[in-house]
């Protein structure tokens, strides 16, 4: 399985001091930073747009590599994932990861533009790779990971995500509940792809760490458990010695 990637989703750290906490994770021992983009219309909450992630970018050093120490994973949890791909590329984002429930929206290319064009997922992910952002793709947990089959094996390589990510919660919110049932879905697709990057999101901490870890999951985003915890740096360390093991 490819190495462990922690990364913290800073929902949970304190907004007023938002460039402090996440070059703080980060020093902490994070290797990337999960971003949680919410339009109030995909998911019943909102969160921050470009101006803001741009500003973060500033408090934590560009990553030197594809997948490096300081990593943006933008999870967007909008409604119209092509829409923003240009802007969040201008914000600093390095890996954009769009629902796939959200990707037959109409295709517009930014906030501006008006489009009456359909996209897909494939198309959408060989649009991410071209703007050269890493490209990545989440499921809700109502969804099947039978949608993934036709993307992953597709013949251009450009229309594969680079990574997949199954929610092991409703997407919305930090502090629910973990969701075990999902983890069948980590392991087919662990079966299938040795070497794919598998992001687990929601519910993740010391308690729910070891099944997702065995299921397959290397990519792994924990909120509440990190920024909640007495010492992050050892909940940080906790979550990548499961994944390892
Ligand atoms: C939920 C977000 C998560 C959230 C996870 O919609 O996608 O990234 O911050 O929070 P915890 O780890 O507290 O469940
Ligand atoms: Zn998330």
């Amino acid at each position: 399985a490819p190495k462990a990637i922690i990364a913290p989703s800073i929902l949970s750290a304190d907004f007023a001091n938002l460039g402090h906490d996440c070059s703080k994770t980060i020093s902490q021992g994070a290797d990337w930073l999960h971003v949680d983009i919410m339009d109030g219309h995909f998911v019943p909450n909102l969160t921050w747009g470009p101006p803001i992630v741009a500003k973060i970018r500033g408090h934590v050093e560009k990553p030197t590599e594809a997948y490096g120490k300081g990593t943006f994973d933008c999870h967007m949890m909008i409604a119209e994932p092509k829409k923003w791909v240009k802007e969040f590329k201008k914000a600093g984002c390095d890996l954009y990861c769009f629902h796939y429930e959200a990707a037959f929206s109409t295709a517009a290319e930014s906030p501006e533009a008006k489009s009456d064009k359909k996209t897909s997922p494939k198309e959408l992910i060989k649009y991410i790779h071209d703007q050269g952002m890493l490209a990545g793709i989440a499921l809700k947990p109502a969804t099947s990971v039978d949608v993934l089959w036709e993307i992953l094996e597709s013949e251009d390589p450009k229309e594969r995500p680079d990574m997949v990510l199954i929610m092991t919660v409703e997407p919305g919110f930090g502090g629910q509940k973990f969701m075990a049932s999902e983890l069948p879905k980590v392991q087919e697709l662990r079966k299938r792809y040795p070497e794919l990057n598998i992001e687990v999101d929601g519910g993740l901490g010391p308690s729910t760490i070891d099944q997702a870890a065995d299921a397959g999951a290397n990519v792994i985003v924990a909120g509440s458990a990190v920024f909640g915890a007495q010492d992050p740096s050892e909940v940080i360390a906790l979550l990548r010695e499961a994944v390892e093991k």
